[in-house]
């Protein structure tokens, strides 16, 4: 029977949501002694747990046919391998928000992306940040390392450093300041629909449609209140994302009708005041575990 095979992270940022969302998907998996590969139990999708940056070559090469990376790390194999072969971006994630920024040692004279100018810029993302330099007409000296790029300056090996930035911590505790966000990034999906074997498409077509309720799900809020008959129009007109409202008598209150929505966007506080003011009551906001389109 066909299987797939999903990398994620082993260690790091995204290992945790990563292996959340997939459990989420109703996935289960039995772990193996090297912790390397988990045997998918329920359905057929097994687990490879790797480094990051190892996920988009391991697509590129068959090794698996799903991978959760950061879209920075997604780019700059893509950018490695000439822009050549491509890899999709399936579905974007709400997790592993970070950016590629410039960062300089405090009290430095460079303070924007244009006066690098000729200047040595230490990076783990030497495609990218070529890329993105050049594209603000800036010719650096990209000096490329594998790790522990914020110490580079301090050791008189660098002018700047091209690096992630999440919480500002690392570059804190470096003494750098950051002068210029280059690459937004967050975690994401990736595969290649296109070279995907013909007997595992439906396996791969079911694992994201399920994904998809998950997603959907986590943003989604199941809605119900009291409304007068003539604001009907206004309430749902303020009911973010929410298609066809159930309407049901109240019993004994000819004037009012109870109201069930599904919102599919965030709804906050000023979501359920504003309802308020348009007449509202009795507003209950309810999560939505799981959601099948
Ligand atoms: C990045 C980056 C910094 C750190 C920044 O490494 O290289 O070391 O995170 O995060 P902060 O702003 O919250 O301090 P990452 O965790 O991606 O490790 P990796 O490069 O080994 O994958
Ligand atoms: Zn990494």
């Amino acid at each position: 029977m066909s299987r797939l095979r999903v990398a994620i992270q082993k260690s790091g940022r995204l290992s945790e949501p990563s292996l959340a969302l997939l459990q989420n998907c109703g996935l289960r998996f039995s772990r193996s002694k090297d912790k390397l590969f988990w045997y998918g139990k329920d359905f057929p999708v097994d687990l490879l747990l790797v480094r990051d940056d190892d996920i988009p070559r391991m697509l590129l090469d068959g090794v698996c046919e799903l991978g959760i990376v950061g879209q920075n790390v997604a780019r700059e194999v893509m950018i490695e391998r000439n822009g050549g072969e491509g890899l999709d971006q399936l579905r974007a994630l709400d997790f592993g928000q970070c950016r590629l920024s410039l960062a300089v040692p405090e009290g430095s004279a460079v303070q924007s992306a244009a006066d690098l100018g000729g200047r040595r810029v230490a990076t783990s993302y030497p495609g990218l940040t070529r890329e993105l330099l050049a594209a603000r007409g800036v010719q650096a000296q990209i000096v490329e390392l594998s790790g522990s790029v914020e110490i580079a300056p301090g050791l008189g090996t660098a002018d700047a450093i091209s690096d992630l930035v999440s919480t500002g911590s690392t570059l804190r505790a470096n003494h750098l300041v950051e002068i210029e966000a280059l690459f937004e990034s967050t975690a994401a999906l990736f595969g290649r629909a296109a070279e995907l074997p013909a007997d595992r498409r439906e396996l791969f077509a079911r694992l994201l449609s399920r994904l998809d309720g998950v997603l959907q799900a986590a943003e989604s809020k199941y809605v119900m209140l009291h409304a007068p008959r003539d604001a009907l129009g206004a309430i749902t007109a303020l009911l973010p994302g929410a298609e066809h409202p159930t309407l049901m008598e109240l019993e004994g209150d000819p004037d009012r009708v109870a109201l069930h929505a599904v919102c599919r966007e965030a709804l906050f506080w000023e979501h359920l005041e504003a309802l308020k003011a348009a007449g509202a009551s009795a507003i209950l906001v309810l999560p939505v575990e799981k959601m099948l389109a």
